[in-house]
This record gives C-alpha cells, structure tokens and sequence, in this order.
C-alpha cells in the first residue's frame, strides 16, 4: 500500500425501514432548526417528506422546507437556499433525496457558514471554505455517493460549468441508507445510478499506481456485486436484496476507500461534466456515453496489463493475451451499460453531430488544464476522445 490519508465522519444508518430514525439522528447531530431540502417533488408524492418533517416536530425541533433542487443541480438555486437558511436561522441542514438534493444541501451548508462569501468563489478555488453547517442525508437514489463523499458538484447555468468541490467539510455528519426508498424509481434513474456506482470505482482503478493490492481487490469485488446486482434492480427497483447491495456499494464506491494509496483519474468523470454542463443530460448517462472511446484510447497507457487484470478479475475473461483481453473487457462492459439502455455514444443522445471543439473547450477549461492519471489527457485528446464517441 502507499501512503494515503482517509477520513470518514458519517454515522451511517442502513436498512429497511431506517429512515424512521431521522428525527433523533438530527437531534444527536445538534440540530434544532432544520431546513429540509429536498427535489422535484419526488419525496412529496411518497409520502417520505411528510414522515420526516413529522418526526422532526414530534422530537421538538423546527423546520423549514427548501425544494426544487433539480437533476445538475443549479449555483442559483443554492444560493437561495443560503439566504433560505441565513433568513431562518438553520442551524442543520437535511437532504432528502438523490445527488441533487444532497449536493444542494452542501451547497447550502458551505454558504450558510460563510455568509460574506459568494458560494461560487468556494466552487472556483477562490475562496477555501473553513466551517460549514452539519448535514444530514436520507438518500432515496444509489447513485452519486453524496451521502458519504467528500464533493458536491454544481452547475452554473451562466458559463455553462459543472465543478465539484471537494473538502473533508463536506462529508454528512450522518446518512441514513433505506434501500425500500429506492423501490419508486423510474427503471432510467435506477440505470443511472448503477453506471455511476461503477464509474466511481472504475475512475479509481484505472491509475497508474499498480501496488494498493487491497484496494484493488476491494474494487474488484464492487463491481462484480455491482454488476450482477445492478441488472437485478433494472429489471425490478423493489427487489429489495438487490436494491440493498446496490445501495451500499453506492456509498463504498466512492467514499474513497476503493482507491486508497493511489492517483485517482476520474478523466470520464471530467468528460461527462462538459457533457451534462452543455446539455443538461443525467450525470450516469453522460459517462456510459463517454466510457468505450476513453477506454479504447488509454487501455495501451501500461501496455494493457491493467484493462487485462480487469477482464479476467472482474469480468472472468480466461484469455492469456494482454491486449486481447483488454480489448474483450471493454467490450463486455461497453455491453452491460447497453444492456441497461444507457446511451454508449453521443448519438443515442441525439448529440452525433455536436461541436467537439467546444465540448473540448468547456472540459479543460479553454485548454487550462490536462485531465486523468491513467493517461493524461490534453485538449486535443480530450477532442480526439469526443471525435471517437460521437457514434
Ligand atoms: O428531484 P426529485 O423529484 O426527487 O426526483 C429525482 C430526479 O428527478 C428522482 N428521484 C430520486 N429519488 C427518487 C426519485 N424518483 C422516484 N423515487 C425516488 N426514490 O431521480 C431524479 C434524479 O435525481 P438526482 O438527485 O439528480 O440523481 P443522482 O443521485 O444521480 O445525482 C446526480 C447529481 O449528483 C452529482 C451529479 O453530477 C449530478 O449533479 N454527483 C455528485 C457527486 C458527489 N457529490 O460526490 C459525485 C458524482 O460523481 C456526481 O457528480
Ligand atoms: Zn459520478
């Protein structure tokens, strides 16, 4: 193993039927007025929102409600969130919800403990944000392991960027993982949930450190859990073994324990932001679209050896040719992501013939920066990698 630093402060609660416990999670947290944020209405029409919000009341804490957090999850709308929770003196701030919901109650939780500071200039590098507001989750979609991450991403519609902010801050004092939430998902959600589960875990493997054998082991094991139960959930979102295991390796796979000890790519993860900044397309969906070309473009990086170990570890390929096994990998995994109706070009999202150049642009932020560690990518790999996924 290398050296690395792991710090992981979220009290996880998990189980059917735990979101009951809600109310006196926030208590033990130090909440006493709690501004509940929430989507689109989805934690409405369930019924989830109105048992949290009478739990809340039944332990003698008050609350306010902020919803709307939409799917990219936008700058402007937390920041009325941060004048929401300024205004009403929030003290915590819960998340019912997917990613959205969560990133947005980080957001709020940064700006509500900085109220001098515009939130962006902490998203922008600007600014380094010192204390925030706990927050609490109840997570309702598997899928961007917010509830336990260290990052919440936002989009600014004005210049059309999606950034994340990384910060030990930003990990949930507490996240209650109820798989039976998961059951009223749309199957298109579920697909985009598992591919992001995987791609937080593949966006870690493929590094150019070979010797963290335990963590590659333990992502080896997550995605084959993930992939087997993955097509279990697509098909029923109520099978709740499936939905369970999926759940909490939505948290593992991206809390940071599957990459410990070595440099973390997440080069597809830069690919799809452009992607879902320019045309506001769901976060999963954007990197299946992406993954294939950026795999058929770095697998030689260790002259195959590492797209080989994960054919024949994850995906049981016996063949003993480097390349060829590599080569079969990402098919076979170019091939789970369609089984799952997730676009695996830019086509299937009707975007076959979009400008690359600008897309390239957005993602190494007008050629400023290089993305990935696997293989470094510049400007002109970056478009050369769009080129290649346009059909
Ligand atoms: O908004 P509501 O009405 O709740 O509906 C949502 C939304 O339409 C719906 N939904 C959620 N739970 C449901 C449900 N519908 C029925 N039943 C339920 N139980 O699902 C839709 C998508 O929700 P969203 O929160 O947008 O999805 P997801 O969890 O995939 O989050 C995506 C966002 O997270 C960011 C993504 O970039 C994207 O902005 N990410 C955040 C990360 C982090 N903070 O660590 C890491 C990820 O890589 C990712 O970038
Ligand atoms: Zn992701």
């Amino acid at each position: 193993m290398h050296p690395f630093q792991f710090y992981l402060k979220t009290e996880v609660v998990f189980g059917a039927d735990t979101h009951a416990q809600v109310a006196s999670l926030v208590k033990k947290h130090g909440g006493s007025r709690v501004l509940v944020v929430y989507g689109g209405g989805s934690c409405v029409r369930s019924g989830l929102l109105q048992t949290v919000t009478d739990g809340l009341t039944a332990e003698g804490l008050t609350f306010d409600t902020f919803g709307g957090a939409q799917p990219n999850p936008r700058l402007a709308h937390a920041r009325e969130g941060v004048k929401k929770a300024l205004a009403f003196g929030a003290d915590f701030i819960l998340a019912v919800g997917g990613g959205s919901s969560i990133d947005t109650a980080k957001a709020i939780a940064v700006g509500a403990a900085a109220p001098d500071t515009d939130i962006w200039d902490f998203w922008t590098r600007k600014a380094e944000p010192k204390k925030v507001l706990p927050v609490g989750v109840v997570l309702t979609l598997p899928a961007a392991g917010s509830e336990t991450s260290d990052s919440a991403v936002l989009t600014d519609e004005a210049t059309m960027t999606k950034r994340g902010l990384s910060t030990d801050l930003n990990r949930p004092a507490f996240a209650v993982l109820d798989p039976k939430l998961a059951a009223t998902l749309p199957k298109y959600q579920v697909a985009c949930g598992v591919t992001d589960i995987l791609m937080h875990t593949l966006d870690r493997y493929f590094n150019p450190v070979p010797d963290n054998e335990i963590s590659d082991a333990m992502a080896e094991a997550l995605l084959r859990v993930v992939l087997e139960n993955g097509r279990k959930v697509y098909a029923d979102p109520a099978d709740l073994h499936a939905m369970s295991e999926i759940m909490w390796c939505g948290s593992l796979s991206h809390n940071g324990l599957t990459g410990l000890g070595g440099k973390k790519d997440f080069a597809v993860h830069q690919l799809g932001h452009a992607l879902s900044a320019r045309y506001d397309v769901a976060h999963g969906a954007s990197l299946a679209a992406v993954w294939g070309s950026w795999a058929k473009a770095v697998a030689d990086a260790d002259g195959y050896a590492r797209f080989a170990g994960f054919g024949r570890k994850v995906w049981g390929i016996a063949e003993a040719d480097d390349k060829k096994a590599a080569l079969l990998a990402i098919e076979k995994q170019v091939a789970y992501f369609k089984s799952l109706d997730m676009p695996v070009c830019l086509a299937d999202f009707g975007l076959g013939d979009m400008d690359t150049e600008e897309l390239a642009e957005l993602c190494s932020y007008g050629k400023t920066r290089n993305i990935g560690t696997f293989r470094v990518l510049d400007h002109d790999a970056v478009c050369a990698i769009y080129r290649a996924a346009k059909n």
